[in-house]
């Protein structure tokens, strides 16, 4: 059994983070936060905004900050962006404060999923599938790094993956105030 305050998914753009987080939330009595509507609350513009504005730099500052601030409070299904990972302290912080899954995704089930998105910056662009491939080279170990267990999501609907989780986290995962 792993004690922690929190429940934080991580994993890439398309992995299912807000659609099985929502049910996971529900089923475990946590309050579900999306961290990019929270840095969208926070800043008052839309994450299309900010990356205009202040660049996908000034992005990951906001990210940090209201990342942390999240994690500082307890009882949350924490959905974290697909680069929060990015930052050592937000992986420090994220593995401290949460029992963390890693919901991964190939590279081929993104573009089925995200072929119509125009709410993701980097997405934005022709060469989409090489992007999405540059990602998860540098990102896939930084997401297992932090995770406590992880999913391929690419084997199931949401539904699956929110029961598959569910009889996981009830062997692994203990609600505590106080992580050890
Ligand atoms: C990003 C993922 C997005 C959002 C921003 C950058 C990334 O979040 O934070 O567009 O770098 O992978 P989702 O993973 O929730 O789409």
């Amino acid at each position: 059994m792993n004690p922690a305050p929190n429940l934080i998914l991580v994993g890439p753009m398309g992995a299912g983070k807000t659609c099985i987080g929502k049910r996971l939330a529900e089923r475990f009595g946590l309050v579900f936060v999306d961290a990019d509507q929270a840095i969208v609350d926070d800043v008052g513009s839309s994450i299309p905004e900010v990356f205009e504005n202040v660049g996908e730099a000034g992005f990951r500052a906001h990210e940090k900050r209201v990342l942390a601030g999240l994690l500082a409070q307890t009882g949350q299904l924490i959905s974290t962006g697909g680069g929060a990972v990015l930052d050592a302290n937000n992986r420090q912080r994220i593995a401290q404060r949460g029992f963390v899954v890693y919901l991964r995704v190939s590279v081929g089930s993104q573009l089925q999923r995200l072929h119509r998105d125009k709410t993701r910056p980097l997405l934005q662009r022709e060469d989409r599938e090489q992007v999405l491939e540059q990602m998860a080279t540098l990102r896939d170990p930084l997401y297992r790094e932090v995770a406590d267990l992880t999913i391929d999501t690419d084997l199931y609907s949401p539904a699956e993956a929110t029961a598959q989780l569910v009889i996981r986290l009830a062997t692994q995962w203990q609600y505590s105030e106080l992580p050890a």
